[in-house]
């Protein structure tokens, strides 16, 4: 069966578990060695979106360079996850529209318990006004309306939302787990 391309949209809070569980999903793609990119918000930033800040214009420049990649990607047959904040409906809407085989995935986590863990130290920083524009703090995070799945990080752990996130790729007819069980029993 020929691989069909597909985008995995994970977008969320910082602390929210996107780079976790998008790590996860990816782990069991190629597992069923299907072709994978992953496209991962701080990477990209290191590397493609290097001149880029955090103001809205800046924000939504860095999603339409992942949107343009990901939609070649798709295009070509690949398993895309792209893992970002994407704070802005609008760009996400975008993206669905331009890249077609679009799967967004909010990973939902209350604010307090992402503020709670972090991991980074960030919101520390946010909190004492040392870094500007930090969604969830001083700039916003609109939550996806009509989200393909929805994963609570605080509710379940991480295998439950990889699963959630293979079983809803199944339906959708994007992984054939199943045809991969067959060949493990012959
Ligand atoms: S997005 O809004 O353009 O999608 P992106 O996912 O690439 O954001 O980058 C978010 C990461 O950058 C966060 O996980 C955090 O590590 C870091 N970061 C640095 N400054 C900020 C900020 N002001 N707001 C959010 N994240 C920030």
């Amino acid at each position: 069966m020929k691989q069909k391309g597909f985008t995995l949209w994970f977008t969320g809070l910082s602390g929210a578990g996107k780079t976790t569980l998008s790590n996860a999903v990816e782990k069991e793609l190629r597992r069923l060695e299907l072709n994978v990119e992953h496209l991962d918000g701080d990477i990209v930033r290191k590397y493609l979106s290097r001149d880029l800040g955090f103001t809205k214009e800046d924000r939504g420049k860095n999603i339409e360079r992942v949107t343009f990649v990901a939609s070649l990607l798709t295009k070509y047959g690949v398993a895309t996850l792209v893992s970002f904040i994407s704070p802005y409906r609008e760009k996400r809407e975008e993206a669905r529209e331009m890249i077609g085989n679009f799967v967004e995935v909010y990973v939902k986590c209350p604010l307090e318990v992402c503020e709670e863990r972090d991991v980074k130290g960030l919101y520390e920083k946010a909190r004492k006004g040392e870094i500007d524009y930090f969604t969830g703090i001083t700039d916003p995070y609109e939550e996806p309306e009509n989200a393909d799945v929805v994963v609570d990080t605080n509710e379940l752990n991480e295998t439950q939302c990889a699963e959630a996130v293979l079983d809803h790729l199944e339906k959708a007819g994007y992984i054939d787990r199943a045809l991969d069980w067959k060949t493990l029993m012959e």
